[in-house]
């Protein structure tokens, strides 16, 4: 294949090295006029393991060049990755003037090619970049994306210091798009790089390298007050990180990781709770882990928000334990919900099929008392009474039998605390705690649109 590249940075210099030598014909698009006669000369733009050879080698084949000529550039390849820069503004805000800049030679250069070309954001860009690149291009080519030209999401992964090997070897590789010409061509060019190929919507692949990024941070944080507790305690905080690295059920692993309602039960609060009281006796600060109570009372306050902005005042709570499969009241995060709407004067109706009045004991029973001590009155072992009394079903245990729930009362507002569906097509008002549409029902979708906050940057 023909490729350019838009930046010989970092990240620029090793994709266009590591196409080559995947077999690629490259050309390489920098302003700085150094660059590009670094490239000419065999030469990398960047110090980095590996990329010397490689860059001397894909020059001597002749398969890599570079030029300032980005008409060239666009006219000599059939893919164009953009892989320039995107600081922080000083206010902190993504600064993708050079992107936009970018898109528009691009869109110049496209005005009088009359092959379909494929654009690939390679930088780091915030969702929302992809189709303003795209109007972009549209505007200054005057040509119609997908039918004349498509813009693909494919966010870089690779480390510095090892980026070379990172290319070649990476955890998955990732588009975004809704082309299928363009999914077929990336197919193609990434066949021989190990990894699941992954193709999906266009947001999801610009939001990712956020979402890995800001893991990574976590993980670092977390691990260092793991670290300056341990230490305080005179424990080895690497035997301990070490062992918790072992548990790939619950620690590595994908267990715990589906956003949806806050966590509740016996163990999970009490035991953080412990853990940061022990922090806070040590005089050791933990801010990270400190936050995750607050984090999980917000996702409380979240749900109730949500109930509240549907204007009706009858609320079906569909699951009251703090999971399904379970009686345990102690610590339900939907308890507390159920509490709050209590207090503001909704009508409340609870179903929970594991939950019997009368075999309530022990703690549990005392803290239900405590916190919902008319439960009787409210609780229905019927899911059909509860589903006819409410306005607003709020589901919060998945349970087969609420699938039944938006075909048997099409008209009903639904609010889903644990993706219950993955998909719906519903007449009625669907609402999902922490995710975005996934009615595909066109009427809900058109008022959605009309309602959706648009963020400009
Ligand atoms: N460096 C990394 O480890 C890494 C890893 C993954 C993703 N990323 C992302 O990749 C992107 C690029 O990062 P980088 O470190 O390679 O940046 P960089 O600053 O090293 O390189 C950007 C290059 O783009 C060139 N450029 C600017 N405007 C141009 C234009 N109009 N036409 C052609 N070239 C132009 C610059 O001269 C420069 O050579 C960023 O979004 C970054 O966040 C970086």
């Amino acid at each position: 294949m023909n490729i350019s590249f838009f930046g010989l940075g970092y990240v620029g210099c090793v994709g266009a090295a590591c196409c080559a030598k995947l077999g690629h014909h490259v050309i390489g698009n920098d302003t700085s006029e150094n660059k590009v006669n670094l490239i000419n000369q065999g030469k990398p733009t960047i110090i980095e393991a590996e990329i010397n050879d490689l860059i001397h080698d894909a020059h001597a084949k002749g398969l890599l060049e570079a030029t300032t000529d980005y008409h060239y550039a666009v006219h000599n390849s059939e893919i164009s990755f953009i892989v320039v820069g995107t600081p922080s503004s000083k206010e902190g805000h993504l600064n993708l003037n050079y992107i936009y800049d970018v898109a528009q030679q691009i869109g110049e250069a496209l005005a009088d090619k009359n092959k379909f070309h494929i654009v690939a954001i390679r930088s780091t860009v915030l969702p929302g970049t992809n189709a303003k690149v795209g109007k972009i291009i549209a505007k200054a080519s005057g040509k119609v994306r997908d039918k004349d030209f498509t813009i693909v999401s494919n966010p870089e992964f690779l480390r510095e210091g090892t980026a070379v090997h990172d290319y070649m070897n990476p955890p998955l590789t990732l588009i975004g798009t809704d082309n299928e010409i363009a999914e077929a061509k990336f197919r193609e060019l990434y066949k021989d790089l190990p990894g699941e190929f992954i193709s999906t919507d266009i947001e999801v692949a610009e939001i990712m390298k956020y979402v890995n990024n800001t893991y990574h941070g976590l993980k670092i944080v977390f691990a260092n007050e793991i670290g300056n507790i341990c230490k305080a305690l005179g424990i080895d905080s690497h035997k301990v990180m070490e062992i918790f690295c072992k548990d790939k059920q619950l620690n590595i692993s994908s267990y715990y990781f589906k956003p949806g309602f806050a966590y509740g039960g016996s163990c999970l609060p009490k035991d953080s709770k412990a853990l940061r009281t022990l922090a806070h006796d040590l005089y050791i600060n933990v801010p990270i882990i400190n936050a995750i109570d607050s984090s999980n009372e917000q996702q409380k306050k979240n749900a109730i928000d949500i109930i509240e902005s549907k204007g009706q005042r009858k609320v079906g709570i569909l699951g009251l334990s703090f999971k399904s499969g379970t009686d345990d009241l102690r610590c339900s995060p939907i308890v507390d919900v159920a509490e709050t709407l209590l207090g503001r004067g909704y009508e409340i109706h609870i179903y929970d099929k594991n939950v019997r009045m009368s075999q309530l004991t022990g703690t549990n029973a005392e803290f239900i008392a405590a916190k919902l001590p008319h439960l009787h009155e409210i609780i229905s072992d019927d899911l059909d009474t509860v589903c006819t009394k409410s306005d607003i079903l709020v589901i919060t245990n998945k349970e087969k039998e609420f699938t039944a729930i938006p075909t048997k009362y099409p008209h009903k507002c639904i609010i889903d605390l644990v993706r219950q569906f993955n998909q719906i097509d519903y007449e009625g008002n669907y609402e999902g705690i922490s995710w975005g549409n996934i009615n595909t029902n066109p009427m809900q979708n058109d008022k959605l649109k009309r309602t959706m906050v648009k963020t400009e940057f």
